[in-house]
């Protein structure tokens, strides 16, 4: 039996593995496998953690770093820190409250939470605070007018930036879920979606993954489409090679995710970190890249800022945090990180986010370890 949520954050909790651990408490078999699970043999999903240790903190003593910040700008708006969260599906899952829970933590913490298309809770209900930096997160729909009335409701709703996520135009295979049989519970589901009025038309002949699976898939010209109906900034999440990121800048997004989803989608791709270098090469400051997948530490967020990344967005380390002591672990998890981060700028001679440069790390094979 998993136990209720903690009203009190332990002495002993005091960094993302340690929520990882509390939340196996309070998370049964099923909700606890779709969280930490990645596709296939999870190679990608591991690899997203250890490529930060390939990258080691340059430190520079006797900085003068007084009336240092973490402070920055995007997309027009202005931000305490860099640290955001990402989109994750159904949230009451992991905790009754569910996205109202992360959206009250990211509010106090001053920190943009994109809310995914797949939210177990209504978007009209999460957003409660005025000046809240909230983001929506967009799954194509089947038909363009019902992902229209989706953009439509965020923006009217006040959802500051859309982040269009390209890289699950189906669910990938994810063999810890199907090996336990995972499936949600009823009282869970995507509450602010309308159910696929049509079905791709299927012969016997027909691959399953081509034309069902991928029937309603969008592609580019959709991402034009959409550029051209929403006033939003629009963001493109799921990059991971710097074709595809000069082809996003071609169309006019506003930024750039560089992510694998967190492994979950398709096995054996680049860590999301090892993308990074090339495609903040090509992108060459025309649009802000930002970068998720494997940031456990905020040591390893300042190594995704050196590698180029403007912010970055956590995914399953504040689940975690959710699971185990609802708004309040989330808001915990997030000052823990932000004092991390701190504590590297500030021995490593960083007084601000655009003092951390590549000079500030090292890559193993450059470095003598
Ligand atoms: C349980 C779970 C559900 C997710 N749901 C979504 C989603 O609905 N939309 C989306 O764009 N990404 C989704 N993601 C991917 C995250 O936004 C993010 O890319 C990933 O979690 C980052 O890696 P990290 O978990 O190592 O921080 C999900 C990730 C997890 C773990």
């Amino acid at each position: 039996m998993s136990q209720p949520a903690l009203t009190a954050i332990p002495q002993y909790i005091v960094s993302t593995s340690d929520y990882q651990q509390q939340a196996r408490h309070h998370l049964d078999d099923n909700a606890w496998h779709y969280l930490v699970g990645g596709a296939g043999d999870e190679i990608t999903a591991n690899a997203n953690e250890s490529t930060f240790q390939q990258y080691l903190l340059n430190t520079k003593v006797l900085s003068d770093v007084r009336g240092g910040h973490t402070q920055l700008s995007l997309f027009g708006r202005h931000y305490q820190h860099p640290i955001f969260l990402a989109p994750v599906a159904y949230q009451t899952l992991f905790h009754p409250q569910g996205e109202r829970a992360t959206a009250l933590a990211a509010h106090v913490m001053n920190t943009p939470f994109t809310v995914s298309s797949l939210s177990s809770t209504l978007l009209e209900d999460i957003r409660s605070e005025d000046e809240q930096a909230l983001w929506f997160q967009l799954y194509f729909q089947a038909e363009r007018q019902q992902t229209l009335s989706l953009v439509e409701r965020a923006e009217l709703l006040g959802y500051q930036v859309l982040v269009v996520t390209v890289d699950a135009p189906l669910a990938g295979i994810r063999n810890r879920e199907q090996r336990m049989g995972f499936q949600l519970p009823s009282h869970v589901h995507a509450v602010n979606l309308t159910r696929s009025s049509g079905e791709a038309s299927h012969h016997q002949s027909d691959s399953f993954v081509f034309n069902q699976l991928m029937a309603n898939a969008p592609t580019w010209d959709d991402i034009e489409w959409l550029l051209s109906v929403s006033r939003l900034p629009m963001v493109i999440k799921g990059i991971l090679s710097p074709e595809d990121a000069e082809k996003a800048i071609s169309v006019g997004v506003a930024g750039i995710v560089v992510s694998n989803h967190g492994g979950r989608i398709l096995d054996g791709v680049l860590p999301s970190l090892a993308a990074l270098p090339d495609i903040i090469k090509t992108v060459n400051g025309r649009v802000p890249v930002l970068l998720d997948g494997g940031m456990r530490r905020g040591g390893d967020v300042f190594k995704a800022l050196a590698l180029g990344a403007s912010a970055v967005f956590i995914g399953r380390p504040y689940i975690y945090a959710l699971a185990s002591a609802g708004a309040l672990g989330v808001a915990h998890l997030i000052r823990t990180l932000c004092e991390e981060l701190e504590v590297t700028m500030a021995l490593c001679g960083c007084r601000d986010l655009s003092a951390i440069t590549r000079a500030c790390v090292l890559k193993k094979g450059e470095a003598d370890v």
